[in-house]
């Protein structure tokens, strides 16, 4: 996609809102950011006092001798689910909707906070019957579900460490993340329903764990969602509601230290192994909370809607957590946008009144395409008064996108906070403040207070506003990645490599802040990471999977800029057999799309298959993928070819295969 550099418009914070927000004006934002400056921990254990209720207060607030493994709030002992919940109960919020639940049909299921809290703790009681502990791991593989924010929620009741594996991976992703993780127990579903069709979990969950690779699991607790057939493994499997049938809709909260590992989410890097973003209780929880506060501008009276799914980090930040802890209410949604039509979500907004939405680039792109295809499931349709703030998250949004949501679903008078963050962030890191800050469309503006992000070059350096860079953070925040599971030497390599001196964060991305305005515009990642749809995949993982087909000898992919998913999935292909062409290239090309489904998961389905005798190599053998990038966009090669081994390869690589 394509960022307007030299996007001038800007937006004001509307007034009325900007009167009653949490940081009401630059003048506030810059105080805080200045008292972080001033002093950084001290900022840091004043709102980690006034926000998180502590069972045994810390006494140290950041420990930087074990650096870049930095601790926060080390001595100090909470309990994440009581945070959540049992405080909510005590300030008067017991009957207050915390969820209401719409699943993909239309049924609306309203949950308050004293449902939640009795929900949680008999699923909490019911994990500890099954001999799960502190410090145990539990996958959830579940669909978006209120069962799926209480076994999240439980887990940390118990002190377990849960590590929620998106239900579109599949069965092979699943398995590779239980082993990695050590799961002893796995929460699934019978079956998910999305856009009127059911599809499978619990089968792909047997798949996963068939044989013994993956003995150490020692239960599936199975949530009957639809009812479907499914086979119940004698010893090992059980349905949830048996598990928490008489129950004590009480249990008392597993007191755990601040740094103790809340979750662990895998995501894509740039080799082909997901990485194990392992988070922390405290810290992380803190920075869920002020987020909802400050970004979101979070009111007793709010509708809030974050449409993911708790598979992704943003699910567990701002659905499962963030407004549980500050005693907001929220929908979730099972469904899809586009069922049973593209009005689905602007229909949900009027029906709900929700007042804050918060969504992906891809999501917007493809309802813009289906109003203009079809005026019906226009937002102008719909009744969106309610809204008074809007979010995107997960891409960059591109100036037209922004401006089709700012005019149609804000009605001009809707602030959109254009959250930048990342799975190993924990939450928003540059971001406008509704209240606050005035709008450029394309631009994540300022980082939040207490956040210190720089543009510099390869060694460190910072560069001047209107030179592109490379994005970091100069200074740990407290919801930061701790490491990456099971392996910290990766996590140093990937996070605090030692070119720029081993203790400032490296976040992936590309960046540029703006001459005058000093607002960061992301540029996009600088490493062999793609995200299309808003979901980040590696495309390592992806090569990988397509040389472990028997038909495959070599393959290499790209990203290929795509007007609705951002980026798209370009791969080019050598088979151990002649190159195909027509109707047979046509027929492998499916092939091995579907082969990647399977492997990976659909999310991971090359868009275009290319087949070439050999790739662009340099005489040393390694394959410019430079130039694959220049080809999948289908542009002219101006780059110097001289270097090239086979430049007669380049011609070949033109031709698509559409299948
Ligand atoms: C990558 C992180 C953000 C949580 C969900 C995705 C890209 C994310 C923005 C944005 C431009 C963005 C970055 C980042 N990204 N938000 N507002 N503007 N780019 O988390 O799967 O860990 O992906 O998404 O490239 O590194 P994730």
């Amino acid at each position: 996609m394509t960022i307007h550099e030299s996007e001038m418009r800007v937006f004001l914070p509307p007034v009325a809102l900007a009167e009653r927000a949490t940081v009401s004006s630059m003048e506030a934002y810059t105080a805080m950011c200045t008292a972080a400056d001033e002093d950084y921990e001290g900022f840091w254990a004043k709102l980690a006092n006034e926000n998180l209720h502590w069972h045994k207060p810390f006494t140290k607030t950041l420990n930087e001798s074990d650096a870049p493994f930095y601790r926060w709030f080390d001595d100090g002992r909470l309990n994440v689910s009581y945070n959540c919940l049992d405080r909510n109960l005590q300030h008067g919020n017991a009957d207050k909707t915390a969820v209401i639940f719409e699943a993909d049909d239309g049924e609306i299921t309203n949950i308050t906070y004293s449902d939640m809290h009795e929900r949680v703790c008999q699923f909490a009681n019911g994990l500890k019957s099954l001999g799960i502990k502190k410090g145990d791991r539990v996958v959830i593989y579940m669909p978006m579900s209120v069962e799926g924010i209480v076994a999240m929620q439980a887990c940390a009741r118990i002190g377990a460490t849960h590590s929620v594996v998106f239900g579109g991976f599949s069965a092979k992703s699943l398995q590779e993340r239980i082993i990695d993780a050590g799961a002893v127990a796995v929460i699934t579903a019978d079956e998910q329903v999305r856009g009127g069709k059911r599809l499978p979990l619990k089968t792909i969950v047997d798949e996963a764990i068939n044989g013994d690779v993956c003995d150490f699991v020692r239960n599936v607790i199975v949530y009957r969602r639809t009812g479907g057939d499914v086979e119940m493994i004698a010893d090992r499997d059980l349905w949830l509601h048996e598990v928490i049938a008489d129950q004590p809709a009480d249990c008392e909260p597993e007191w755990v230290d601040a740094e103790h590992p809340l979750f662990i989410l895998y995501t894509s890097g740039s080799t082909g192994k997901p990485k194990g973003v392992q988070h922390s209780s405290a810290g992380y929880l803190l920075w869920a909370m002020l987020t909802m506060k400050w970004t979101f501008d979070i009111k007793p009276t709010d509708i809030f809607w974050c449409t993911a799914d708790i598979g992704w980090v943003t699910g567990h930040t701002y659905i499962a957590y963030g407004p549980l802890a500050v005693g907001a209410t929220q929908i979730v949604f099972e469904g899809v946008p586009t069922y049973p039509n593209a009005g689905r979500f602007w229909d949900m907004i009027a029906k709900h009144k929700a007042t804050i939405f918060y969504t992906a680039p891809t999501a917007i792109r493809s309802l813009i395409k289906a109003a203009d295809a079809d005026a019906e499931v226009h937002p102008k349709k719909y009744d969106l008064s309610s809204l008074r703030l809007l979010g995107s998250v997960g891409e960059p949004i591109n100036p037209e996108a922004w401006m089709w949501y700012y005019r149609n679903v804000g009605n001009e008078h809707c602030p959109i906070v254009d959250t930048f963050w990342q799975t190993e962030t924990g939450g928003h890191m540059i971001t406008p403040l509704p209240g606050a800050t005035p709008m450029v469309p394309g631009s994540c503006t300022m980082p939040l207070p207490g956040i210190m992000a720089a543009v510099v070059d390869e060694t460190g350096n910072d560069l001047p506003n209107g030179q592109g860079g490379i994005l970091v953070v100069k200074r740990p925040w407290p919801s930061m990645i701790r490491t990456i599971w099971g392996d910290p030497e990766r996590f140093k390599k990937s996070y605090f490599p030692e070119e720029l001196g081993g203790k400032i964060y490296l976040a992936g991305d590309g960046a540029v802040r703006n001459d005058k305005t000093g607002y960061f515009t992301i540029t996009g990642r600088i490493d062999d990471v793609l995200n299309v749809s808003g979901h980040r995949m590696g495309t390592m993982e992806i090569e990988s999977a397509l040389v472990a087909n028997p038909l495959v000898a070599e393959a290499a992919v790209v990203g290929k800029p795509d007007e609705t998913t951002g980026e798209s999935i370009c791969a080019f292909v050598v088979l151990k057999r002649a190159r195909p062409s027509g109707e047979e290239a046509r027929q492998i090309a499916k092939e091995l799309r579907d082969w990647v489904a399977r492997e990976i998961g659909p999310i991971a389905k090359p868009k275009e298959i290319r087949f070439g005798d050999n790739l662009p190599k340099t005489r040393s053998g390694k394959i410019m993928r430079r130039l694959l990038r220049v080809l999948a966009k289908g542009e002219q090669i101006t780059q110097d070819i001289s270097t090239l081994e086979n430049p007669a390869i380049l011609q070949q690589l033109k031709t698509v295969v559409t299948t």
